[in-house]
């Protein structure tokens, strides 16, 4: 079963293959879709300083009943904190938030901050002080591993160049509409694992008649399609939902999809921004 699996990071360490998102889950559910995520056999619970909702988060863990060892937890930094201090911070005060001692994965959330993200504004240097205090953590046993999101070829390079540690992974939207290929095929030659966020375009997979043709094919639904899209390009996926059903149905994504028709869902075109 695809919720089962892993994918072993540049720095041996597993990755569980599905992940429970949690942008845009309210603080009043976090608790619980954590939990229901973890009730169904998710491993893997993708938050971040920015959606708010990590204190919540935590309760659910511990609702769970999960061992801490058997559960893949990532936060991410919020963008805007461009400091080594503020990143330090960052780092500490999701651990608080969560009640966790340690967390199996920190990212930068993004390059630049927000409003900034579509811009050419150079933010090398200070992307590079908040790796190194995300390396420092790394040493302290704070966090297990170490990555990057949003970032683009050019903001990898920046971090390869000067810092120690390869980033575990660079976590980006893809989707069946919004395949970033060469992006992907530039992390796997450096050994960072992508992870496919956004898998179901933020709903928008869910409009597409093409896809709607082709799930039909495979008898599956296409969130389902979508999800196995993103899974067999060796990509680790982070659909949200707050719906019980939903989280059961998304981790149904043992087929197969033929050559033929990943070559199709590669090539469509869903508007989206590019790194
Ligand atoms: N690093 C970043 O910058 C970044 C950015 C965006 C997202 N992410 C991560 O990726 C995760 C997922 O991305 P996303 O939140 O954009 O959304 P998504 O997973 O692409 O789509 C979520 C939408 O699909 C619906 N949905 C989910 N499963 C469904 C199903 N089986 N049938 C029908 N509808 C279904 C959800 O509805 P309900 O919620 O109503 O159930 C929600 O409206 C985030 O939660 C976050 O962890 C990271």
């Amino acid at each position: 079963m695809k919720i089962q699996e892993t994918i072993t990071m540049n720095n041996g360490l597993q990755i569980p293959v599905l992940g429970v998102g949690l942008w845009q889950v309210k603080k009043e559910d976090a608790s619980r879709v954590v939990k229901q995520g973890i009730d169904v056999g998710y491993r893997h619970i993708d938050d971040a300083a920015a959606y708010r909702n990590e204190e919540e988060a935590g309760e659910g863990l511990r609702l769970s009943g999960i061992e801490r060892e058997k559960i893949f937890v990532t936060t991410k930094i919020p963008a805007e904190y461009k400091s080594y201090e503020k990143a330090k911070k960052s780092i500490d005060e999701s651990l608080e938030r969560l009640g966790l001692e340690y967390l199996d994965l920190i990212l930068i959330h993004a390059p630049r901050p927000w409003p900034l993200m579509f811009t050419n504004l150079n933010y090398d240097k200070k992307n590079v002080e908040v790796y190194k205090a995300m390396e420092d953590a790394l040493k302290e046993g704070k966090v297990k591993s170490i990555g990057v999101s949003n970032f683009s070829e050019h903001d990898i390079d920046n971090i390869l160049a000067n810092c120690d540690v390869v980033p575990a992974v660079n976590q980006i939207c893809v989707f069946a509409g919004n395949t970033p290929k060469d992006l992907i095929d530039y992390c796997k030659a450096k050994n960072i694992v992508v992870e496919a966020y956004s898998p179901l375009g933020t709903g928008k997979v869910m409009k597409n008649d093409a896809l709607a043709g082709m799930a039909a094919k495979y008898g599956v639904s296409v969130p389902q399609l979508a999800i196995a899209y993103t899974l067999q390009l060796g990509c680790v996926s982070l659909p949200k939902t707050t719906h019980k059903e939903y989280l059961v149905a998304n981790a149904k994504v043992d087929f197969e999809i033929s050559p033929e028709d990943m070559e199709a869902l590669l090539n469509l075109g869903i508007r989206q921004k590019a790194l």
